[in-house]
């Protein structure tokens, strides 16, 4: 029995379509959402979020905006509920995360907790093309890297004001919400690249420490977001610094144009190799490279498909010592992005 609070966009467009190609027929899926009128056809709709937590529930999703992730989690904790998966971002203030961090230092609530940003199981294709590869490369891939780059720049449109606006990142649909910080492109999408940049370093057997500074942050026309400013969206935003001590560059774009859409990462090796992850339609595609020799990999399907196989255990699993650990990772790299924000921006008054 699974339950879901927030019945929101995310629920219906990515998780809905993955759990009825998952779950068999017939597994219950209940939910509580704060708006009464919110209503998903597949998920049984309880009246309180207190009914729904005394349900027996084997997993519980919080999928409510960022701003009411803690509040929420907070209260799903004094539940008997054994595992909570909280979309990204984990929390949404670095208060919020030193709460959230006191309350897992018990060693009980700790392997409760899972941080799902489902970019970090993408990973898994990049371990099945390392598997396929030749000894000599496979071994070069766990060699010393040079540097390292990691994006998300996602297609968009323009509005009736001939202005960029954001489009669906599952249907693709025009995406009229006006975006507030801390919604915008640090937070939002930073997340993503981060979780499957370290994922990916800790799959490479290499070190995960991670130094980042703001070089640019501007709003969807592309103007600097001022100091002092607590409103404004980045809509783009790179970042620069060291990843287990290599040089690595991150560009974040929810407004790259029609033809936008790289999402993934590529490692430069010292020996002269380059692997990389991208996506393309609905596949990731994998590459490695030296020279002449090419191999790459096709992981069709939905990246939330294969997020939520692996979490529900459907192909694998987590163990709480491993949800302990993408939790940790998951929550150093929020407060180092909230707190790089804060330092731009300033204090919110
Ligand atoms: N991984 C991704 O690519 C991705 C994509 C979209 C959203 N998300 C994340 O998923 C979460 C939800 O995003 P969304 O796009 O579905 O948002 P949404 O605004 O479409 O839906 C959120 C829903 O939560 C409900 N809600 C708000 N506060 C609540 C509360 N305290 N208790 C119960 N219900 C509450 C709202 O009424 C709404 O129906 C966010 O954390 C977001 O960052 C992730």
């Amino acid at each position: 029995m699974l339950g879901f609070i927030g019945l929101g966009g995310v629920v219906e467009t990515a998780y809905l379509p993955a759990l009825r190609r998952l779950l068999p027929a017939g597994v219950p899926l209940w939910g509580f959402d704060a708006d009464p009128a919110r209503q998903l056809a597949g998920i049984e709709r309880l009246p309180t979020q207190d009914a729904l937590l005394a349900k027996p529930l084997a997993a519980l999703f919080i999928t409510t905006p960022p701003a009411s992730h803690w509040t929420v989690l907070r209260q799903a904790l004094a539940s008997p509920v054994p595992c909570i998966l909280v979309e990204k971002p984990l929390v949404a203030t670095l208060a919020e995360i030193d709460a959230l961090q006191s309350t897992l230092a018990d060693g009980h609530d700790r392997g409760r907790v899972l941080a799902l940003d489902h970019w970090a199981v993408r990973v898994e294709g990049i371990r099945d093309l390392l598997d396929s590869l030749p000894p000599e490369c496979r071994q070069a891939a766990h060699g010393p890297l040079a540097r390292i780059e990691g994006y998300l720049e996602e297609p968009s449109g323009l509005d009736e004001l001939g202005v960029p606006c954001a489009l669906n990142f599952a249907t693709g649909a025009p995406d009229r919400r006006q975006l507030r910080h801390p919604d915008g492109v640090v937070l939002d999408t930073g997340t993503h690249v981060l979780a499957l940049l370290r994922e990916c370093m800790a799959l490479l057997g290499q070190a995960l420490d991670l130094q980042l500074t703001l070089a640019t942050m501007n709003d969807r026309r592309d103007v600097p977001i001022a100091p002092g400013d607590h409103q404004t969206a980045e809509g783009r935003a790179s970042l620069q610094g060291r990843l287990g001590g290599v040089p690595v560059s991150i560009r974040l774009d929810k407004y790259a144009g029609v033809a936008g859409g790289r999402k993934g990462l590529t490692l430069y090796g010292e020996q002269g190799w380059q692997l990389s992850l991208d996506r393309q339609g609905d596949e990731d595609r994998i590459v490695w490279q030296q020279g002449a020799q090419r191999v790459s990999l096709r992981r069709p399907g939905a990246i939330y498909g294969h997020a939520l196989a692996e979490v529900l255990g459907v192909s694998g699993g987590l163990d709480a010592a491993q949800r302990q650990a993408m939790t940790a990772r998951r929550l150093e790299e929020v407060r180092l992005l909230l707190q790089l924000q804060q330092d731009w921006r300033g204090e919110p008054t």
